[in-house]
C-alpha cells in the first residue's frame, strides 16, 4: 500500500513542488491550500484539503479528516509560511501577529493534532529558513519572519526530544527559492522550487539524525 505524505501549503512554490516528487514516487498526497482549492493541479493520489492556519476549525477539520478515513501519515511536512514583514527594517504590529498565528501558532496547533496520526517511525518535517538561524543573523531585516522561525526550530528541538525513538523530527532550510513568498524571492531566489523540492525530497527519505536544522543548499547542518 502507498504511503501516505501530507504537506502544508502544496498550492504553490515548494510545497506544490514537493508534492509532485513525493506523487512520482508513488505516495499518497494530502495537500492544504488556504481556499481547499488549487489552480490546474489534478493527479488520482493527490488529495486537496483547506487549511487556513490561524483557523481552529480547518486544523480540526485535518484531523477528522484523517480519523474518518482511516488514514496514518508516514511524513507530515510543516510547509506553509508567510513573510509579510520579509526585507522591512521595523516591525509592525500587524504583520508580526499574522507571522505568528501562521509560522509558529497555527504549525504547533496542527502538529500536535496530528501527531498521534503519524506512523512509528514517521517524520516530522518543519520547513524553516537560515534566517531563522540565530548564529548566522548579521543584518537587521525581517524581524517577526525570523523570529517566527527561531521559534519554529525549537519547537523542532522539543519535539524531537518527546518523540525519541518514535518519530524522528527536522528543521530544514531549503535555499533562497524563486517562490511568490516575497518580492525579493521571486526576482533573485537562486533555486527553482523544483530544484528545491527535489532536494528535500532526498533529505527527508535519507536516514537523518534527528533533532537537526538541514541546510539542503550545503547538504549539510545548520548552527541554531
Ligand atoms: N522561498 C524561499 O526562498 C524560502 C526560503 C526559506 C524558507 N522558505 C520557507 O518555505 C516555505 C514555503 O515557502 P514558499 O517560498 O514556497 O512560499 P509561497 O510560494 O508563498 O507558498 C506559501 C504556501 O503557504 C500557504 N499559506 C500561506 N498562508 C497560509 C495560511 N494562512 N494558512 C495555511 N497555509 C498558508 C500558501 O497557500 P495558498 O496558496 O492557499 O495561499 C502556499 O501554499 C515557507 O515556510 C517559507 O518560510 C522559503
Amino acid at each position: 500500500m502507498n504511503k501516505t505524505v501530507l504537506i502544508t501549503g502544496a498550492s504553490r512554490g515548494i510545497g506544490l513542488a514537493l508534492a509532485k516528487c513525493f506523487l512520482k514516487n508513488n505516495y499518497n498526497v494530502i495537500g492544504t491550500s488556504t481556499t481547499g482549492k488549487i489552480k490546474s493541479f489534478e493527479h488520482p493520489n493527490f488529495k486537496n484539503l483547506k487549511l487556513e492556519l490561524s483557523d481552529e476549525k480547518d486544523i480540526n477539520n485535518i484531523a477528522q479528516f484523517l480519523k474518518n478515513n482511516n488514514i496514518e501519515i508516514s511524513i507530515l511536512i510543516n510547509n506553509s509560511g508567510i513573510g509579510p514583514d520579509l526585507d522591512t527594517l521595523k516591525p509592525d504590529i500587524e504583520s508580526f501577529k499574522k507571522t505568528f498565528d501562521i509560522n509558529v501558532i497555527g504549525t504547533v496547533f496542527l502538529t500536535e493534532l496530528l501527531e498521534p496520526f503519524i506512523k512509528m517511525n514517521g517524520k516530522i518535517i518543519n520547513i524553516s529558513s537560515k534566517m531563522g538561524s540565530i548564529e548566522f543573523c548579521a543584518l537587521t531585516d525581517s524581524t517577526a519572519y525570523r523570529m517566527s522561525k527561531t521559534a519554529l526550530n525549537m519547537y523542532t528541538k522539543i519535539l524531537s526530544n518527546r518523540l525519541i525513538n518514535k518519530q524522528s523530527v527536522a528543521s530544514v532550510h531549503p535555499g533562497w527559492v524563486q517562490t511568490d513568498i516575497s518580492p525579493n524571492s521571486s526576482i533573485n531566489g537562486r533555486l527553482l522550487a523544483d530544484d528545491s523540492g527535489l532536494k528535500i525530497f532526498n533529505f527527508i527519505l535519507s536516514d537523518f539524525k534527528t533533532g537537526i536544522f538541514w541546510n539542503i543548499e550545503t547538504e549539510s547542518e545548520i548552527d541554531w
